[in-house]
């Protein structure tokens, strides 16, 4: 099939890379033409594993253009995917000017039946807002349908997500976009496809994210209960997720949920909910737990070094979860300027983010990005871990040790066994494992 894509975002780059690789012919257009030089070229826009393969392949093979005229992205495409951003709003609503600006743009090009489908995520009821909007710019007797087809893609895993989704959900109101849908995937993939209605494909996707945003919020409000009765959450977590109706996944006490989706979708949903006169208080209490993860992560470093002012802490990691440069809704927004105003003197470092981070806060006297974890330790009274980085389960801790003035480590993201850190002379710090005093101490003196 030919396909035109509206968006070159994490989304939408993941989504035409993806649907060339499965042989169709793909147009993807964005507004930004330095974007659009940089793809094609074959320059990812993206830290996304496995992207610039299957970007670089697609594009060679001829299955793959990029382009700033929406009218190439239109043009014989027979189905045209809206993978723009939809950030939150100030209000918690969802932010839906770039999708109104495509209605716009597709309404005076539809030349013959066209099929729009709505990739990015969007409240229940999106598509009518689309519809109504293309029907009066393009007029009644235009032919069209919208469908909503969302996408499950987690960031750092996108590519794989997208070859081997573990459902498709395709929401239609007509039999011509439902069988669209259908041949498009069909042949593709062996998963259960789910063929709903299109409101009924919105909500879909905002409950799937807003439920995986609970279960972090409910693993992290036991974490609280696990600080106070010194009981290791992770254990907790592994008991629990054993239950093949809880499932082990999402279960990983730490920082609580980043990015440019769960925190969104969550307040998104909060808003539909709200606009239907439903009371969906255990989401805002899910947003509360949630928000509070860094005061709970900064009372820890203040428990660690008492006075702030002037103490060096090394920053590992900006990125809002490993694998990835993307730093919206990331803990690190909110600790490393909360850390900067008390007076400490930051080294930073991440493997792929700092980039975009330091856009946001340019180095000064108190603030340096340093190449490695060992120049983040270099006279370090405490480090400090925000992102959960696999290159950081693995490091030279004798090193480390020795090239910090104090051996104090703050985990955020509990990458490592307290018994373990201990041994190895560090004071080690995380969230929901008891803290590192208590594990020096023997049991009758811990009550
Ligand atoms: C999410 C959904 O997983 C994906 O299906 C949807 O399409 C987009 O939103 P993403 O935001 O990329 O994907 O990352 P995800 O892996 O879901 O992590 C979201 C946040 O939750 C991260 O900040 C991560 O650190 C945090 N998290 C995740 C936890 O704190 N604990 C966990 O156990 C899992």
């Amino acid at each position: 099939m030919r396909l035109g894509i509206f968006g070159t975002g994490y989304a939408g780059l993941v989504t035409s890379v993806g649907l060339a690789q499965l042989g169709h012919t793909v147009t993807a257009i964005d507004k930004n033409p330095d974007i659009i030089a940089r793809l094609s070229d074959g320059v990812p826009t993206i830290h996304e594993p496995g992207l610039k393969e299957l970007l670089t392949s697609n594009l060679d093979a001829g299955r793959l253009s990029f382009t700033t005229k929406a009218a190439d992205a239109m043009g014989e495409s027979q189905i045209v995917f809206v993978c723009v951003g939809t950030p939150p709003r100030a209000d918690g609503r969802a932010d839906l000017s770039q999708v109104e600006e495509v209605a716009c743009t597709i309404a005076p090009m539809l030349d013959g039946y066209k099929l729009i489908v709505e990739k990015s995520t969007v409240p229940a009821r999106t598509a009518y807002w689309i519809d109504s909007t293309i029907r009066r710019l393009a007029g009644p007797e235009r032919e069209f349908d919208i469908a909503s087809n969302p996408e499950f893609l987690r960031e750092g895993t996108a590519v794989r997500d997208f070859l081997h989704p573990d459902r498709i959900v395709i929401g239609a109101d007509s039999g011509r976009a439902r069988s669209l849908l259908l041949d498009l995937y069909q042949s593709s993939f062996s998963c259960p496809i789910i063929v709903t209605s299109v409101t009924t494909a919105e909500l879909i996707k905002q409950a799937a994210n807003a439920f995986l945003a609970t279960k972090i919020s409910f693993i992290n409000m036991v974490s609280d209960v696990c600080e106070k009765l010194d009981v290791d959450v992770a254990a907790v977590a592994k008991g629990i997720g054993l239950d093949p109706r809880i499932g082990g996944d999402f279960l990983r006490a730490g920082l609580g949920f980043g990015g440019s989706c769960l925190p969104k979708d969550v307040s998104a949903l909060i808003k539909v909910a709200e606009h239907s006169g439903v009371d969906v208080g255990m989401l805002k209490e899910v947003e509360r737990i949630n928000t509070a993860r860094i005061d709970r992560l900064l009372a820890k470093i203040e428990r660690a070094l008492w006075v702030l002012p002037n103490k060096v802490i090394g920053v590992l990691g900006v990125a809002f979860k490993s694998d990835t440069d993307d730093i919206r809704g990331a803990p690190s927004l909110g600790v490393i300027p909360r850390l900067h105003s008390m007076g400490a003197r930051l080294h930073v470092y991440d493997p792929a983010a700092v980039r975009n981070f330091e856009r946001l806060y340019p180095p000064n006297d108190r603030l340096t990005y340093v190449a490695s974890v060992y120049d983040a330790a270099r006279e370090a009274d405490a480090l400090v871990i925000l992102t959960d980085w696999d290159e950081f389960r693995s490091l030279d801790f004798g090193r480390i040790r020795d090239a910090m003035h104090t051996p104090i480590v703050v985990d955020g993201r509990n990458l490592f066994e307290p018994p373990l850190m201990q041994a190895a002379g560090f004071e080690y710090y995380s969230l929901g494992r008891g803290d590192a005093t208590l594990h020096q101490k023997p049991f009758r003196e811990r009550v």
